[in-house]
């Protein structure tokens, strides 16, 4: 991650906001709600104004003509960019190893949608000042994933998000919102406008994971399949976590 992050120089960043939140469910099932996006349009209303959930999976039988056009415009929205912005000199591609090694990794440089600049109420930069050196806004979201974080890196500002098991049932989820450690709340960005997409929907997953998880230790709770569309990173998660069980000797 060295050369995509540096234009970002986040060892001079500072956390504008600190949020932790206890989920009642178990860490897997926090990894799980976060791998998929099938739950987004039906639930962030605030994050699906700059994220896009075609981006994380879809059933193509599902898709309406005019929403599988829609799809199509968009993956061939994807490459022109991606090659415009590694041309650029910023890499783009998504990189990923998921399964077969011992940590898991993924990155990619996301299209932000609508106003394409950040993850905020109305998809424009929150801070007016940038991160690092960047001097661009257009620059997407460096997204990346671990087996226990996920990661947003925009022009104006990052969303860091680590997750830590606490017991069987209970896992803290802990964000936080790095701004240019220059910038000034009230001068350079509005606390409210940085943080509130995030807030919103750190917390409608959370309420999501506590239903999974008393659904899921229900006696009469059967597990189902993936779905291969919209789940393929969950089974990869948990084919990930099953090989470092064995590895480790159980
Ligand atoms: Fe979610």
């Amino acid at each position: 991650m060295r050369e995509r992050l540096a234009p970002y120089d986040i060892a001079n960043s500072k956390v504008a906001f600190q949020s932790e939140i206890i989920e009642k469910g178990n860490w897997k099932l926090t990894i799980e709600n976060n791998r998929e996006c099938y739950h987004c349009s039906s639930n962030h209303p605030e994050l699906c104004v700059s994220f896009i959930d075609l981006d994380f999976g879809f059933d193509p039988a599902s898709l309406s003509p005019e929403d599988r056009e829609e799809a199509e415009q968009h993956q061939a929205l994807y490459e022109a960019r991606t090659k415009a912005w590694e041309a650029e000199g910023y890499p783009s591609a998504a990189v990923e190893q998921l399964v077969d090694c011992a940590t898991n990794f993924r990155t990619q440089r996301l299209i932000i949608a609508g106003a394409g600049e950040s993850q905020t109420p109305d998809a424009t930069a929150a801070s007016s000042k940038l991160l690092g050196s960047m001097t661009r806004k257009d620059l997407g979201d460096v997204h990346l994933w671990g087996h226990n974080c996920w990661h947003h890196f925009m022009g104006d500002h990052a969303v860091c998000t680590m997750i830590i098991p606490l017991s069987a049932d209970e896992t803290l989820v802990r964000t936080k919102w790095l701004v240019h450690k220059d910038a000034v709340e009230g001068r350079d960005y509005d606390l409210d406008k940085l943080t509130s997409v995030w807030v919103a929907t750190n917390e409608q997953d959370a309420q999501l994971v506590a239903r999974s998880y008393s659904g899921v230790v229900d006696p009469a709770y059967e597990p189902g399949p993936y779905s291969p569309f919209t789940e393929g990173q969950l089974d990869n998660f948990v084919t990930w976590y099953i090989d470092r069980m064995r590895a480790n000797g159980y």
